[in-house]
């Protein structure tokens, strides 16, 4: 196991480029192995989320080389897959694992996907209802990993009101929607990440959005599409909130993701009061980039709106250490989805902000934060093995007198392979010991 020891810093400085997007990584070596030619994915994210993915997919017969930050995926068509010898693994990687389940619960061979420990205890009934409604045969367990998907199952299109507001759950459906008959549409209580979509139509692919509701047709193709993979936003985030929270900061990020599906950090962080601009604005392949340039601030607490908690699900462990140092009380709700995540991120990371002296209330579906001065940590805080508490915890040391110990920070590598030594070029004092 790899713990962080953080010291504290004194000011933040320079020009980063944060890895590549998670979601968007994830879909291109999905779409890129479905679709008909070759597909040339640069600035893809080498981390092992997106390795779990690719891994999976070389397992049923798609060649996809790496070469020098690039991957070139010699795409199958929607139809080409193969058995896989042995179970898809697919580690701590809960997109790879929804997204694909879509894909594996329309082919004619069996499949079977596992994860690690972390994702074998997440939900997976939010996939295998509506994929069953579809004509599916999945099982699991008690409704968690392995899944077990069945071969040979004729998939019908449905029209699904999803009940919680998740990105996976809808992509899942639409790439299970590609293999079925007739029209699949699928309804979200909220908008949520729409990589999916996007680069459908990227692939070729019609997909019809109105208003809160994506619909496809189903036995169509993809075409092979190459990829430029903006920088992801949900990285960016501990940055703007490392440079928000110092007390002498001015960093820029460039070419970062601003999809509107994706930028709630920047509002709930402009709210609190963050000096963040955004230049260069620009669009590749249908996803839209800028560069940042954030300087400290006197954060002040505020009540997160609710909505615009889907647009920022993977930043709160984040935006919380950003609430521990902002002047007041911010409370989140309607946040339950934080829960279900790689750990418990509401009570995990109530548990390492008490660690470090700082008041907190736990709510079933968010929480409150008192704003304060962190005291000598009482212990070490524990991960609980999530990449994003790992990387908040290594942020609040800015803010801090004394050096904090974040055990079990291995699977920062899932996420943000490169971010200890991003954060040290910026000035922060940051060890794997
Ligand atoms: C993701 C969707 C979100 C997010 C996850 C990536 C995606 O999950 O938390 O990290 O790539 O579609 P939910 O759909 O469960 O909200």
């Amino acid at each position: 196991m790899t713990n962080f020891i953080a010291k504290p810093a004194n000011s933040l400085s320079g020009n980063v480029k944060v890895p590549g997007d998670k979601s968007i990584s994830h879909r291109s070596v999905m779409l890129g192995s479905i679709a008909r030619g070759v597909t040339e994915v640069s600035g893809l994210l080498e981390g092992d989320d997106v390795t779990s993915t690719i891994e999976a997919f070389r397992s049923m017969g798609v060649d996809i080389k790496r070469n020098n930050g690039k991957i070139i995926i010699n795409g199958v068509g929607v139809d080409g897959l193969k058995k896989p010898a042995k179970p898809l693994y697919v580690g701590n990687s809960g997109t790879s694992m929804r997204l694909m389940s879509g894909i594996l619960a329309a082919q004619s061979f069996d499949s079977e996907l596992r994860g690690d420990e972390s994702l074998s205890g997440r939900p997976m009934d939010r996939i295998i209802k509506p994929l069953t409604e579809m004509g599916a045969t999945i099982t699991s367990n008690d409704s968690k990993p392995p899944l077990k998907i069945s071969g040979n199952q004729q998939l019908k299109g449905i029209s699904y009101d999803m009940p919680i507001a998740s990105a996976q759950v809808k992509s899942c459906l639409l790439l299970a929607g590609i293999y079925a008959e007739g029209n699949t549409c699928v309804s979200e209580p909220a908008p949520t990440r729409n990589h999916t979509e996007n680069m459908l139509k990227g692939f070729g692919y019609k997909v019809n959005t109105k208003e809160n509701k994506m619909c496809l047709s189903g036995h169509g193709e993809l075409k092979a599409n190459n990829i430029e993979v903006p920088g992801d936003i949900s990285s960016a985030a501990f940055f703007m909130v490392a440079a928000s929270i110092s007390k002498n900061a001015d960093i820029t990020l460039n070419s970062v993701n601003v999809n509107p599906t994706r930028t709630g950090v920047i509002d709930i962080l402009r709210l609190m009061g963050a000096n963040i601009e955004l230049s260069n604005h620009r669009e590749i392949g249908g996803e839209l980039l800028a560069d940042f340039r954030i300087q400290s601030a006197e954060l002040i607490g505020i009540n997160i709106p609710e909505e615009l908690v889907p647009l920022a699900i993977d930043e709160f462990p984040a935006i919380f250490i950003a609430a521990s140092c902002a002047k007041g009380e911010t409370t989140l709700s309607g946040a339950k989805e934080l829960r279900v995540k790689e750990s418990d991120r509401i009570q995990v990371m109530a548990d390492g902000l008490k660690t470090l002296g700082i008041e907190c209330k736990v709510l079933d579906d968010g929480i409150k934060i008192f704003g304060g001065e962190y005291l000598k940590p009482s212990g070490a805080i524990k991960s609980h093995h999530d990449h994003r508490i790992s990387m908040s915890f290594a942020v609040a040391s800015i803010r801090s007198k004394f050096d904090i110990e974040i055990e079990g920070v291995d699977n920062v590598k899932t996420s943000f392979p490169n971010f200890v030594e991003l954060a040290n070029y910026i000035g922060m004092d940051l060890q794997e010991v």
